[in-house]
């Protein structure tokens, strides 16, 4: 007797993270004996960069010290009270009763979606935007609106754009400054507007401060320093800056608004359910925020070198146009694709031919026909430089 196959949740469905999607497909090539070069997912580990000792350190030294059992929901005093100084230091003054945390930014952006979102309920997020919010959204049954970035404003908000889709169900804008596609960091006018903005429609601003440490030229402030009494809800984590997105370590904290009491609460009562973010890596918050940040000052350099290799090779391919990042390890090039074709082809299509994996624009959020691809620029600046001149020559017959 056959039964019919179990069933899925519908809100599975609208469930969607193209930047492992698309690894289904590589390993196909891969298998079919193509050196595949992964230039989809951000993770400097991948490409040779290591956490600094001191952090290794701190977490070997708790396994040893027995620290192996369950830890309080909110996280270690220790590494909360490192988080709130350190945002107090950059002129966000918060206590570490309003800090969480969490499993990576990942499991912050998803505690705070699900404290704020009933269904129906609307988040406004960049366009483009990292999909982990409008997954999460989708999961949680409620909905993304997606505000328009402009990228010959340096991708960049468009706040008449963003102010056009206020509704009464609105409950949040989501605001990634330095940004995860584009590279951008916006400019202090740009960081005001969009305060005033969520303030003047009473709505929290989640803000992905991931790659605050890798702005080129030196951290990015929080944007509470602007605004230190707006709702706002901040995360990072060791990711990126600390290299070491493995041990999906990281932190929320809430601004001193009472206004967010009632969500830090909440945030409170999910942490519960989830019982704590693992224990031993939390010893390595306090040691990655208190001790020696040298090795960033070196990852910006390297960074820094590989956008601007990275912005010029692209320019140089006839059409094409890419801002060059000023933070980050991402950059966003158009390709003008022609009409009828989509970001998807030129993507597969280069994957097939050349064995160089990016990820479509409209994985996330723009239009596919726009021809926007994202680029992940940690290999050495020599595998760049051989991955640009098969993209040239690949996008020359694509576009031929
Ligand atoms: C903008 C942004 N937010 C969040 C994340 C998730 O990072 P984490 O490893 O801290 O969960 C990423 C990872 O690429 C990201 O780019």
């Amino acid at each position: 007797m056959t039964h019919p196959a179990i069933p899925v949740s519908r809100r599975v469905g609208q469930f969607s993270y193209a930047i492992r999607n698309i690894v289904v497909e590589a390993q196909r090539v891969e298998a079919a004996g193509k050196k595949v070069r992964y230039l989809n997912i951000g993770d400097p580990v991948a490409f040779g960069f290591k956490p600094p000792m001191h952090l290794v350190e701190a977490v070997e030294k708790a396994l040893r010290d027995g620290h192996n059992g369950y830890g309080p929901s909110a996280g270690l005093a220790s590494a909360r009270e490192a988080v709130a100084a350190e945002h107090t230091a950059n002129g966000w003054p918060i206590s570490a009763d309003r800090v969480y945390i969490t499993a990576g930014t990942s499991e912050g952006i998803e505690l705070a979606l699900t404290a704020l979102l009933d269904e129906e309920g609307e988040v406004l997020v960049p366009m483009p935007t990292y999909p982990l919010y409008t997954a999460i959204i989708a999961k949680l049954g409620a909905n993304a609106r997606y505000y328009r970035c402009d990228p010959s404003q340096g991708w960049t908000p468009d706040i008449e754009h963003l102010s056009s889709l206020v509704t009464p169900r609105t409950r949040a804008v989501v605001v990634i400054d330095p940004n995860n596609p584009t590279g951008a960091t916006y400019p202090v006018e740009a960081r005001r507007a969009l305060i005033a903005f969520a303030e003047k429609h009473g709505l929290a601003i989640l803000a992905d401060e991931v790659y605050a440490d890798l702005g080129y030229d030196g951290p990015v402030d929080p944007l509470g320093k602007l605004a230190p009494d707006a709702p706002i809800i901040s995360f990072s984590s060791l990711s990126k800056a600390y290299l070491a997105p493995g041990w999906r370590t990281g932190w929320l904290s809430i601004g001193r608004s009472p206004r967010l009491d009632d969500v830090a609460a909440a945030i409170r009562k999910l942490a519960d359910g989830r019982l704590c973010s693992t224990v031993p890596m939390q010893y390595a918050v306090t040691a990655a925020l208190t001790g020696d940040k040298s090795h960033q000052g070196t990852f910006r350099t390297d960074l820094k070198l590989r956008a601007t290799l990275t912005a010029d090779a692209l320019r140089a391919m006839p059409g094409v146009t890419c801002m060059t990042p000023t933070a980050g390890f991402y950059a966003m090039p158009r390709i003008p694709i022609p009409p009828g074709r989509t970001d998807e082809e030129y993507v597969l299509g280069l994957l097939r031919a050349t064995g160089v994996l990016v990820v479509y624009g409209s994985g996330f959020g723009l239009p596919a026909a726009e021809g926007y691809l994202r680029i992940v620029f940690l290999a050495s600046p020599e595998e760049l430089t051989e991955v640009y001149r098969l993209m040239a020559d690949y996008t020359a017959d694509f576009l031929r």
